[in-house]
Order: C-alpha cells, then structure tokens, then sequence
C-alpha cells in the first residue's frame, strides 16, 4: 500500500522577511515514488529539502515528513577524524551491531573493504557513495538527495545511478532528488516537478518504460517538454 512519505501544504519560507523563497506550495511524495526536483539556481530547492530534513522551519504552512528520513548533500561531508565506518554510523556508534550494519550499508555501495580507511583517502566518487552509504544504514523511508552526483565524472555517476536505482527497486524507499541535470532527472524518475521563482511551474509524469534509453524519440520528446518549462521557470 501507498501512503505520504512526504507533503507539503501552503508551505511560505520567507528570509529577511522579504523575498518570498517558497511561495505557499503544495507538494508531496509517496512510498516507493521516485520524484526529480528542477530549477533555476535559488529557486529554493535546498530549502524545500532542508525544511523537509528538518534542518530548517518554514515560515507558515504545514510539512508532515516520515519519521525515518535521510539526507544526502551534494559534498559527502565526512568527518576527517573518523574512519569510514564511523562517518556511515555517526552518532549511534555504542549500538552493538552498529559496525556489522556499516559494513552491510558500504557492502551495498561497493566499499565493504574501505570500512576501516580514513576519508582522506578515498576518491571524490567513493567518498559520495559514503555519503549515500550513511543514508541506506538507516533505511529510511524518505530519501532526500541534494545534487549528490554533481561533482562525478560521467562514468562514476553512471554507476551510481544504478545503484541508486537498484537499492530504490529493492527497498522501495520515496526519493527526492535535486537535480540539473535533465537526463538524470528522466532517466530516474516517475516524476519531474519544475520549481520556478518559488512557485511549482511543472509536474510532469514520466511514462517511458524502465531501463530508458536517451537516444529514444520519446525520451527527447520529454526532454524537449522539461526544458521548455524551464524556459518558463
Ligand atoms: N540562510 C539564508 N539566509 C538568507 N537567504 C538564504 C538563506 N538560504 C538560502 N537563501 C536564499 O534563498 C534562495 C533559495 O536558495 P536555495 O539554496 O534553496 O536555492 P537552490 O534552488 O537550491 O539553488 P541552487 O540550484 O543554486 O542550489 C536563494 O536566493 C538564497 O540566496
Ligand atoms: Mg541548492
């Protein structure tokens, strides 16, 4: 069964007392759904993610989020003085089996035998999969991902998306990806929602069978369509 993993209703977030950078939206995702978020740079869809993470109050309107709900940032974040499997468990370090269920978590983004190096050194693309490997050790039920797979080279984001996608089809969490890239966002979802000047301009259905193909027409029909709200975003 389907439920709200995430919504949003009439949410107002306001800086300065100012600009309104989210100007009453209405928005939701349930299990299982894979939603892309695009838009303009400071159309605010960090801030929608921070305020869904908790991370943030928003001025007016009302967020209901899952209880169990991860972030992932577009800079992993990881902790310089702590070893890999430590950045993946953070604070719930004195659980008993908590270094067991790191290995588990970076078993399932390919860096079972990185659990005892330090973040120095990996590379940029195995420091991310940490940073997603943080997320899936607490299964959540709403995946919040900020850009995460900006700073990879073509090959590595590659990889990376099939594994999300892999690990997505399997637990089935909702996802939330913030993304500039519009053959990702195709690529990966069920749904594009447009963010434009604080205000959602788009929420299209993506209706292509899975695995796509970029070079299909219907692809680069949709592609065209997501692009042309972004024109008007
Ligand atoms: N703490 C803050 N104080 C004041 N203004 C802020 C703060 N955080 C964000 N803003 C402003 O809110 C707007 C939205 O920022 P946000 O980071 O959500 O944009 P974004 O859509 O994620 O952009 P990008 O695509 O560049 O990451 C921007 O104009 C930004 O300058
Ligand atoms: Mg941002």
């Amino acid at each position: 069964m389907k439920h709200t993993v995430a919504n949003v209703g009439h949410l107002l977030k306001t800086y300065d007392k100012k600009i309104n950078v989210l100007n009453e939206i209405d928005f939701s995702v349930q299990s299982g759904e894979f939603v892309s978020l695009v838009g303009p740079s400071g159309t605010g869809k960090t801030t929608l993610l921070r305020i869904l993470a908790g991370l943030e109050h928003p001025t007016s309107g009302t967020v209901q989020v899952a209880k169990n709900t991860s972030i992932v940032f577009q800079d992993p974040r990881l902790i310089a003085a702590q070893k890999i499997w430590k950045n993946v468990v953070l604070q719930d370090d004195r659980a008993k089996d908590s270094r067991a269920r790191a290995i588990a978590a970076l078993s399932e983004v390919g860096l079972a035998d990185k659990a005892d190096r330090w973040p120095f050194s990996l590379s940029g693309g195995e420091a991310q999969r940490v940073g997603i490997a943080r997320a899936l050790y607490r299964s959540p039920d709403l995946l919040l991902l900020d850009e995460p797979f900006s700073a990879l080279d073509a090959f590595t984001r590659k990889r990376i998306h099939k594994l999300v996608i892999d690990l997505w089809l399997d637990r089935r969490p909702g996802v939330l990806l913030v993304t500039h890239d519009i053959e990702e966002a195709i690529l990966l979802s069920d749904r594009i929602v447009v963010l434009g000047g604080g205000s959602i301009k788009g929420d299209i259905n993506v209706e292509i069978p899975r695995h796509r193909d970029t070079t299909s027409p219907e692809f680069n029909d949709l592609k065209r369509r997501v692009l042309e709200y972004l024109a008007h975003a």
